[in-house]
């Protein structure tokens, strides 16, 4: 199995780049089954995640070109090129084929559930797979489910399966509604809103995420056609229209991969120029980072991180909905605090079970309690090298970035979690210093 190793104690210098979100890339992915006309998404990261998703927009009827991502697309062979060689992906679905997606495809990446929305909003019907849990949580899609309803949608859950329909068959299109969120939803929002850009009349979304993404995603629909109002905002008015033409887009840039390298430089002592990420992205983190001791300003083309102590300050983070901390950055922060000098209460409330990466942090020295939702983290002046296991993908980059400080050798194994959200991290970090490599794990 694939492996990857890390020896600790190099400061890390340099410019590093920021790919662009999968966070954006996948939603960005699910236009397509709104319009019959091309759609162009540069900046696209190359990940496992955008191969699934590929498959699985394929599985629809659309034609994805896909060549340059580094691995086996279904229907096509894998071209060998580089990975990460031409960031454009070209998605283009003239009619749809199948309402239905798979459980075998929903299963490996649960963001397929983003083609519920755009398939009502197109033909009326669906039928896909429920993506079921996965390692931080249960991960239901009821507020998907409940969106759509208001919506006009019937839907019915069986064998696994979310039936769903509009009135008279499908024929009817779905109505415009008024529909308040109990709790901030990413996908829920997305979902609703690709849905609600072809409903007939007005549909407001009320408490909806205000995420990057989501501005990035309503920014995509708006160049097709769409009336959206309210973008970046917790109160988000679609107004339907007949049609939506193809668009060519720029995928917003990695806020979580920029904040993960952001954390990087600070632990190791370093000072980074993060191209192409976006400061006014980073929410709350930039304060965080800045009470600990690191500091990050904007710069032309990027931003730049310089650690400004010896050992950074311990500070205490409740996640919570951009722009509060996001949970995405919760495991790396963790392992910022586990070195940092003092004590620090990591507080994870956005979903239930996302610290899986502290049984391996302790493995490697860490002084972590945890009870429910809340970890103390007690700082400590050494961790020591140690093989560690990935349970997650924001996990798998935790246990890298305390690879970075500790001494001797980190080996991380099922680190296929990893290559579902990072673009060759390993890579990307050697070119900043880090002494870290992949292997492949032949034989
Ligand atoms: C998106 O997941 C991201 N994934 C996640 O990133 C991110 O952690 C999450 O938003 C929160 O920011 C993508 O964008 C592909 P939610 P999503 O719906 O949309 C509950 C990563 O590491 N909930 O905002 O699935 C849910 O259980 C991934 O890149 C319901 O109860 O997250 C969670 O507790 C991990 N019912 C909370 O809401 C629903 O119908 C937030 O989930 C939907 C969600």
């Amino acid at each position: 199995m694939a492996e990857i190793l890390v020896n600790g104690g190099n400061r890390l210098q340099g410019e590093i780049p920021v790919s662009g979100a999968k966070n954006a890339a996948l939603p960005l992915m699910a236009v397509t089954l709104l319009t019959d006309e091309p759609v162009t998404l540069r900046n696209c990261p190359d990940l496992d995640d955008i191969a699934t998703l590929s498959n699985v927009l394929r599985g629809h009827g659309a034609s994805v070109d896909a060549s340059w991502l580094g691995l086996t697309v279904a229907g096509e062979t894998d071209s060998g090129s580089a990975r990460g060689s031409l960031p454009t992906l070209r998605l283009h679905t003239p009619e749809i084929a199948s309402i239905r997606a798979p459980y075998e495809l929903v299963s490996q990446m649960r963001a397929s559930i983003l083609v519920l929305g755009p398939l009502m909003a197109r033909m009326g019907r669906a039928e896909v797979s429920l993506p079921g849990g996965c390692a931080i949580g249960s991960r239901p899609v009821d507020l998907h489910l409940m969106g759509l309803e208001a919506l006009g949608a019937w839907i019915e859950l069986r064998d696994g399966y979310v039936f769903a329909e509009t009135a008279r068959g499908g024929k009817d299109r779905l109505r415009g509604a008024k529909i308040t969120f109990p709790k901030v939803s990413v996908g829920a929002t997305e979902n609703l809103v690709m849905a609600a850009t072809l409903a007939e009349g007005r549909t407001e979304l009320l408490n909806a995420a205000q995420e990057p993404e989501v501005v990035d995603l309503c920014q995509c629909l708006t160049a097709m056609g769409a009336q959206i109002s309210g973008i970046g905002t917790s109160h988000l008015i679609i107004d339907g229209v007949e049609r939506l033409g193809g668009v060519t887009h720029q995928v917003v840039a990695d806020r979580i991969e920029a904040g993960t390298f952001a954390v990087a430089a600070g632990m190791t002592g370093g000072e980074l120029i993060l191209k192409n990420g976006r400061l006014d992205h980073l929410g709350s983190l930039v304060g965080v980072l800045h009470e600990t001791g690191i500091v990050c300003s904007e710069i032309s083309g990027g931003i730049h991180v310089v650690s400004t102590v010896d050992r950074p300050r311990a500070v205490s983070v409740t996640t919570q909905p951009y722009p509060g901390f996001p949970t995405d950055l919760q495991a790396q922060t963790m392992s910022l605090m586990v070195m940092a000098e003092g004590s620090a209460v990591l507080t994870e409330t956005i979903f239930e079970n996302r610290y899986m990466h502290v049984p391996e942090l302790i493995r490697m020295g860490a002084n972590i309690d945890i009870n429910g939702r809340v970890a103390v983290v007690r700082g400590v002046e050494r961790l020591n090298g140690a093989p560690v296991k990935a349970s997650d993908l924001r996990a798998s980059a935790s246990l890298i970035l305390a690879g970075l400080v500790a001494q001797g050798e980190t080996r991380l194994s099922d680190i296929h979690h990893l290559d579902r959200g990072y673009e060759r991290i390993e890579d990307k970090l050697r070119g900043v210093g880090a002494s870290i490599e992949r292997l492949d794990g032949g034989t």
